[in-house]
């Protein structure tokens, strides 16, 4: 019985907003508010002389009477006037093309400065350190500082080791290794030292984890996976 009753309720207040919005809607001239009408006509400005009574309604059926019927008068129709292109010296810049040399201003400012940063990125850097020429004194020198490392010698500005290649592996060398490698091992057998000497990338050809050198078995033994 309580919830009939709360139903009830909610559909008669309902219909009564129902009515008083669609009152309010018709009673509305020009569609103000009574609180608006009321400081109009408080207002001596806006005074019509006394068109203020009438609703919207009532307004527009008092002009639809006093219109006179069937007083239409006909326009005759005349050819479009010729088009005249304006002065572009009196016109000016446009807005249409302040913003199209604006867009492109700017698309070309960005793409300049994107392919200025592609550039530095892509500018070889190999002008010192790792990838270019690095000097690592001469022979005797190096000879003097792979015995004083117990065999190893480490330079980080090349990543590399390097070790004393002895003279009696050269002639097997020869027919495994490139000239440019050769140089180095040669080096001895052709100057007169006890040993040449071979760079070595610290990098193993595994997955390439670094490889430390080992003094005791005078080897490079990678700690990853054990390759000697
Ligand atoms: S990374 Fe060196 S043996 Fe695997």
């Amino acid at each position: 019985v309580p919830v009939v009753l709360a139903v009830i309720v909610l559909v008669v207040l309902a219909g009564v907003v129902l009515v008083g919005a669609s009152r309010r809607r018709d009673s509305g001239a020009a569609g103000l508010s009574r609180e608006v009408r009321r400081s109009d006509r408080s207002n001596p400005a806006l005074a019509t002389g006394g068109d203020e009574a009438l609703s919207g309604r009532e307004f527009e059926a008092a002009e639809a009477a006093a219109r006179p019927a069937g007083d239409v008068a006909i326009v005759e129709s005349a050819p479009p006037a010729p088009f005249v292109a304006p002065d572009p010296v009196t016109l000016g810049v446009t807005r249409r093309q302040f913003f199209n040399r604006s867009i492109v201003g700017m698309m070309g400012f960005g793409l300049s400065g994107f392919g200025g940063a592609c550039l530095a990125f892509l500018w070889p850097q190999g002008v010192s350190g790792f990838g270019s020429k690095i000097r690592v004194g001469n022979l005797i020198e190096v000879l003097a500082d792979v015995e004083n490392n117990n065999g190893f010698l480490y330079k980080p500005e090349g990543r590399m080791w390097i070790t004393a290649y002895p003279n009696g592996a050269v002639e097997k060398a020869r027919d495994a290794y490139s000239p440019a490698e050769l140089a180095g091992m040669t080096a001895g057998t052709e100057q007169g030292f006890d040993a040449g000497v071979v760079a070595l990338y610290q990098k193993c050809p595994h997955p390439g984890c670094r490889v430390p050198n080992c003094v005791s078995s005078q080897w490079f033994e990678c700690p990853c996976h054990g390759s000697q």
